[in-house]
């Protein structure tokens, strides 16, 4: 079967995510495979206004399957959102024969996307971010590598924690979503989950109850005290200081921050970054276009991006957030 596009270019963008590397591998080889010609491009949608754009060569996508951030390097290019510098991409894309386009990141690079396939360039997407925080899929890749990563890191944090008999707040990823709060929570023994969905703006009441949570089990045998808490929600270095005060109990606050987003990809990452993008290729071959790929219920999918991006974000599982709080009570 002969195919509807005959090159191929792909990138990555917004914020990195582990298992990228193993998307543009599967993107390149399952072209290559159907004759299809590969162009890789750096740093995402600047890169193509940029023209930084080179012929992907076997060798490029050796050796990268196990290594986190991305080959193509990534970025955030604000002019993108203008349709003048969108129509220039376009431009610029046809003059390198490119007729197809893959683009893994978030949301925000799915809307890019969408606007190059407007433009007239057949186009397809994948979840490429660790904030899980994409309503068309159920799961986006360099979740499962980023919760392992500070799972590991709220381990260590507990063993130190535990031998002080202190309180420990750990700050992870999650501007405006709190899964990677709520599976280290849960994947941690944590005794408190602080997700920026549940949280309605008042500190002083969420430290208040935190407070009151740690001066009530002052009596058990078990001292320290877990509680992660997402970036979304922030200030865990003036929380943890509120919290020494009034109960009298050491508290110290850890950010981990970036090494969230780095490391080699855990297997999961690697395996459905490695079927998104083929799938990715399968469709730009069939002469699908404006289409983002996802995981729903147990399959890989893919749907038009103006449905995906109108699909409304799916609340965290209250029941989950319940569970955690039984757990976390001793
Ligand atoms: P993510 O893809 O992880 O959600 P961003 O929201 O930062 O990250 O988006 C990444 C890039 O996608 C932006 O820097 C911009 O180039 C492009 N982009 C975001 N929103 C739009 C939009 N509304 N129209 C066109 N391009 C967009
Ligand atoms: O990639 C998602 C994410 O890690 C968010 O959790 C975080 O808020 C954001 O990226 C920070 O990205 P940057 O500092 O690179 O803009």
């Amino acid at each position: 079967m002969s195919s509807a596009v005959k090159t191929i270019g792909i990138l990555t963008s917004g914020g990195d995510a582990p298992g990228m590397n193993a998307a543009i591998r599967a993107v390149a080889r399952t072209a290559w495979g159907l004759g299809i010609n590969v162009k890789g491009i750096y740093r995402g949608y600047k890169g193509i206004l940029d023209e930084e754009i080179f012929e992907m060569d076997h060798h490029f996508t050796r050796n990268i399957i196990t290594k986190g951030g991305t080959a193509l390097l990534t970025a955030r290019c604000l002019e993108f959102k203008e349709e003048e510098y969108q129509k220039k991409a376009a431009d610029i894309l046809k003059d390198h024969g490119i007729d197809g386009l893959v683009v893994v990141g978030g949301d925000g690079s799915f809307r890019g996307a969408q606007a190059i396939a407007r433009q007239g360039i057949n186009t397809v997407a994948m979840p490429g971010t660790i904030d899980l925080d994409i309503a068309c899929t159920e799961y986006t890749i360099g979740f499962d590598t980023a919760v392992n990563t500070a799972m590991e890191a709220i381990d260590k944090i507990r063993d130190t924690a535990s031998s002080h008999d202190r309180c420990s707040i750990i700050e992870v990823m999650g501007r405006d979503a709190g899964y990677i709060a709520l599976w280290c929570g849960l994947a941690c023994g944590a005794e408190n989950i602080l997700i920026p969905e549940r949280f309605d703006g008042n500190r002083p009441k969420l430290v208040y109850q935190l407070i009151n949570e740690i001066d009530s089990q002052k009596s058990s045998s078990k001292k320290h005290h877990m509680i992660v808490n997402a970036e979304g929600i922030g200030h865990s270095y003036g929380m943890a200081k509120d919290i020494e005060a009034a109960t009298g109990v050491e508290t110290r606050a850890t950010i981990l921050g970036y090494m969230q987003r780095g490391g080699s990809p855990t297997a999961k990452d690697r395996v459905y970054a490695t079927y998104m993008g083929s799938l990715c290729v399968d469709l730009l071959a069939a002469g699908a276009t404006n289409r983002v790929v996802g995981f729903r219920n147990g399959k890989f999918v893919d749907d038009d991006i103006e449905d995906a991006l109108s699909m409304p974000k799916k609340d965290i599982d209250e029941y989950e957030l319940e569970m955690a709080r039984r757990l976390g009570r001793r």
